[in-house]
C-alpha cells in the first residue's frame, strides 16, 4: 500500500492492469457500489451512471464529497458511515432503492462484511472486484463467492506511481443467480491464489 497523503491521487489506487480492465468493463449506464472513497470515486463517476461510495473516515468522506462537487460529479454519492465496516452495506443500499448494481469495487474497511452484504445487490453477470485480494483475512469472502458459483480472475500488476505490486481479484456473478444471503460457511480456509492472471477454480 502506498502513502496516505491526504491529497487526491491522479488515478484509482489500484494496479494499472486492474484499472485497465475496469475501464473496459464499465458501461455509461452502470450503477456501481464502492467501499473506500478516493480517486476511484471520481474516476468511476466519470464513466458510470452512478457510484455510491462507502467511507468510514468522516474527514476523508467530507473531502471526497467536496471534491466531487468541485468537479461537478453529481452522480457520486459518498456515504460517510464509521459503522459500515462492521454493519455492512445492506441498510444504505436498501434505502437507495436500486436493486441491481452492476459492479462493486471493494477497497475500504471491513471487506469481508462488505462483500457478504453486497452480494444480494449485484445483478446476475455483475461483478465484485476485491483489491488486495491476496490478504489472508479476506479468504472467507473468496470462499463465499466460490461456493455460490462466481467465476474469478486474479490480476497482479503495478500500482503507480509507487511501482508497488498489487493483487486485484475480479469475481463475476453467475447468470440466473438468485442472490440469496450467503449461508454460514463450513469450508476449510485454503491459501489464497495470487498467480498473475490465474483462474481461481471454485
Ligand atoms: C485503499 S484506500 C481507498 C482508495 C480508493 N478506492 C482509491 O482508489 O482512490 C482506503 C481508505 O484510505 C483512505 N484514503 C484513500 N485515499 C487517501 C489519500 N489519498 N490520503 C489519505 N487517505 C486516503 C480512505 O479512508 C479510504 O477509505
Amino acid at each position: 500500500m502506498g502513502k496516505f497523503t491526504g491529497e487526491f491521487r491522479a488515478a484509482p489506487w489500484l494496479p494499472t492492469n486492474a484499472i485497465g480492465l475496469l475501464d473496459q468493463l464499465i458501461h455509461p449506464e452502470w450503477d456501481i457500489i464502492e467501499t473506500g472513497s478516493g480517486a476511484s470515486t471520481f474516476w468511476i463517476a466519470e464513466r458510470a451512471r452512478s457510484v455510491v461510495s462507502f467511507e468510514h473516515n468522516p474527514a476523508w468522506g467530507g473531502a471526497v464529497t467536496g471534491e466531487a462537487a468541485r468537479r461537478g460529479l453529481r452522480n457520486a454519492f459518498i456515504l460517510t458511515d464509521e459503522g459500515y465496516p462492521r454493519s455492512g452495506l445492506t441498510g444504505h443500499l436498501k434505502a437507495r432503492g436500486i436493486k441491481g448494481y452492476d459492479l462493486a469495487l471493494i477497497d475500504g474497511r471491513g471487506r469481508v462484511r462488505s462483500i457478504e452484504t453486497a452480494i444480494p445487490f449485484i445483478r446476475p453477470d455483475g461483478w465484485i472486484v476485491l483489491d488486495n485480494a491476496n490478504r489472508p483475512r479476506y479468504e472467507k469472502a473468496h470462499q463465499i463467492l466460490a461456493a455460490e458459483g462466481w467465476k474469478t480472475t486474479v490480476l497482479q500488476g503495478l500500482i503507480m506511481p509507487e511501482k508497488k505490486r498489487g493483487f486485484t481479484q475480479f469475481w463475476r456473478k453467475p447468470s440466473g443467480s438468485t442472490s440469496k444471503q450467503p449461508k454460514k460457511m463450513r469450508i476449510r480456509i485454503s491459501e489464497p491464489q495470487t498467480d498473475a492472471g490465474a483462474e481461481r477454480k471454485p
